[in-house]
């Protein structure tokens, strides 16, 4: 069984989502694929397979298959460690694979074993990338349920409102510092910063209002006014202390040609991402100043079965 899922990017509310705020992230068009047939022994692209080096796989394995031992290949267009959820689509590949040879598959059980998955791994996890590398195009995760509702997800009791989100063809460059920033201590730098400063709580909420007041634009597409909040947005993120000397360089290039920018994911390293129509130029910009670009677009698609590796 062949399946393939993409890769994700956080357009707002990173952070913030850590709160209850919302977040909107959307799929886009790199993907990660898994081969999977039974076999004499567990293996991953022919190595025994590794509770330590194979975690998402291994964990997706133990989540959901009772079968003979597994052969598993994969394939991936995604740069690990780049805010663009390598892991959360290794790990909704392998599951739809493994969903689809028991004839399971279902866009929620995915989503939310995709979940299960990357807590196990990582100790904690919010769903928002693997349910965007689930359902494809948009999402928006929120503590209360809204229009467009698609499922909840809940652990140690919060609760994640997962709803869709109609996203134009939005023209993107990912720009990758090469530098691997840790989720963990950002999230945990805002958790101080959060604690004792006012200031920063209010910082949260307003990041929390500019992505909620994206969700028009977006559905107008209105590509200034998108930019616009992505700009402020990452003025927002710079404040609480996330941002990185490699991301501002980029950011600065990039907003040359571009409608706006700003980091994605957790920062302190990791990328950025603009919007713009000039993807080439911009691409060009962040490689002199020694940034990898990737110019990508949305992935209309999450998850998919597939018939060729
Ligand atoms: O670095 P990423 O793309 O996995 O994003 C982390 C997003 C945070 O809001 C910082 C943390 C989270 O779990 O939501």
């Amino acid at each position: 069984m062949i399946a393939s899922a993409p890769a994700k990017v956080i357009l707002f509310g990173e952070h913030a989502v850590v709160y209850g705020e919302p977040a909107i992230a959307v799929a886009i068009d790199m993907r990660t694929y898994v081969h999977a047939e039974k076999s004499e022994e567990y293996s991953v692209n022919g190595y025994p397979m590794n509770s330590r080096y194979h975690a998402y796989i291994k964990n997706a394995i133990d989540l959901c298959w009772e079968g003979e031992p597994l052969s598993i290949r994969t394939k991936s267009q995604i740069p690990s460690a780049s805010g663009m959820g390598s892991s959360a689509s290794i790990t909704v590949a392998t599951l739809t694979a493994l969903l689809a040879m028991k004839k399971e598959i279902d866009e929620e059980k995915i989503a939310k074993m995709g979940f299960e998955v990357e807590y196990r791994t990582q100790g904690r996890a919010s769903p928002i990338d693997t349910s965007t590398v689930t359902h494809g195009q948009g999402i928006l995760v929120h503590k209360v349920k809204r229009e467009n509702y698609l499922w909840k997800v809940e652990k140690n009791g919060v609760v994640w409102y997962i709803h869709h989100v109609k996203i134009p063809s939005l023209r993107l460059v990912v720009g990758f510092s090469g530098i691997k920033g840790s989720t963990r201590e950002m999230v945990e730098k805002v958790r101080r910063f959060y604690s004792w400063n006012s200031f920063a709580r209010d910082v949260i909420r307003e990041i929390g209002r500019i992505t909620l007041e994206a969700l028009s634009p977006l559905q107008d597409e209105d590509y200034e006014r998108i930019g616009e909040l992505m700009t402020q947005d990452n003025k927002l993120l710079t404040i609480l202390g996330v941002s990185h000397p490699m991301l501002k360089k980029m950011i600065n290039v990039a907003m040359k040609h571009s409608y706006g920018a700003k980091l994605t994911g957790a920062g302190g390293g990791g990328s950025i991402i603009a919007l713009t129509d000039e993807q080439d130029e911009v691409a060009r910009a962040i490689e002199e100043v020694g940034g990898r670009a990737y110019k990508v677009s949305i992935s209309k698609e999450g998850f998919r079965v597939e018939n060729h590796f």
